[in-house]
């Protein structure tokens, strides 16, 4: 069946090839991002239907206007919210700047809370709909450098597992989609690791976590993988709670997260060490 989709986050990576697989499969996809003219393209250069909405989510206005923008093309509303938007702030905890945290959880959180109740109403009044959250397998384990950056997927999946037993009467399923590294424009739209040594105990740690993270992103999965999962997970009759991607990361965050905490704590020092 053909369904209204909304892709946050669709001017780039994972959130572009979303909004291009759902479209390719015949459903209208509203393609949301601050970057209007990259949006336009992405409309033009699909055969199918792609809407582009000009959308900040850290901004209510904006958020109100994507509601509006959605109801005048498709008044019966949308079928599946696709909650992408994202960056990351990477680096470890005491060498980031207070405002740099903020503004990351406002945008990974607080927008995608905004975002997801502004589209509720609607769904609640169909008794039918669908979200799904992009949160990272850093939102379920911890490696050095991804403290805040992973409190953010971690508030998303706590989010996420709530809201999914709070509107399941209503007809309204909440899934998650965890990505490992994905090779997208993510290294250089977010702060890959705050390298100034600016407190000089932490240079060394800067200095690897860096050249890991820079060597991770580039050997990650295409964001055309990450898309197959994110459509099936947006349109599959009966979806999982949640989705590991791609799939063969699902073993890594078993053994992480099974594995004792000092234990795993040394297993991925050395690993952000010895790259
Ligand atoms: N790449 C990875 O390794 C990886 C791994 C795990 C999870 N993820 C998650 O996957 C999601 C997509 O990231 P990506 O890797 O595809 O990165 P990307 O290529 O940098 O794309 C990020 C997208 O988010 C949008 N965005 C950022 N801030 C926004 C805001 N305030 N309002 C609206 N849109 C905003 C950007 O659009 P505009 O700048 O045009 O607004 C862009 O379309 C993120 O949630 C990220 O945390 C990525």
């Amino acid at each position: 069946m053909r369904k209204n989709v909304l892709v946050t986050g669709a001017s780039s990576g994972i959130g572009r090839a979303t909004a291009l697989r759902l479209a390719a499969e015949g459903h209208t996809v509203f393609a949301a991002a601050r970057r209007t003219d990259r949006l336009e393209a992405l409309a033009a250069e699909t055969p199918g239907t792609i809407v582009p909405v000009q959308l900040d989510v850290t901004d209510p206005d904006a958020v109100r206007g994507a509601v509006a923008a959605v109801a005048e093309r498709a008044p019966a509303g949308l079928d599946v919210l696709v909650n992408n938007a994202g960056y990351a702030l990477t680096g470890p905890v005491e060498t980031l700047e207070t405002d740099a945290v903020r503004a990351v959880f406002e945008t990974n959180v607080v927008g995608l809370f905004d975002v997801t109740r502004a589209f509720l109403p609607q769904m609640r009044a169909n008794r039918r709909g669908r979200i799904v959250n992009v949160s990272s397998m850093l939102g379920r384990m911890t490696v050095p450098g991804s403290g805040v950056y992973g409190g953010t997927k971690y508030a998303v999946e706590a989010m996420s597992d709530a809201l999914r037993m709070e509107v399941r009467s209503f007809g309204i399923d909440v899934v998650v989609v965890e990505p490992g590294f994905v090779d997208t424009e993510i290294d250089t739209t977010s702060a890959m690791i705050a390298h100034d040594g600016a407190i000089a105990d932490y240079a060394e740690l800067e200095r690897d976590m860096t050249a890991y993270l820079a060597a991770q992103v580039k050997a990650g999965a295409t964001a055309e993988a990450v898309a197959a999962t994110l459509v099936h997970a947006s349109t599959v009759r009966n979806p999982k709670p949640r989705y590991v991607a791609p799939a063969k990361n699902a073993i890594v965050l078993k053994v992480l997260t099974t594995l004792p905490t000092r234990l795993a704590d040394r297993l991925k020092l050395q690993t952000v060490r010895s790259s």
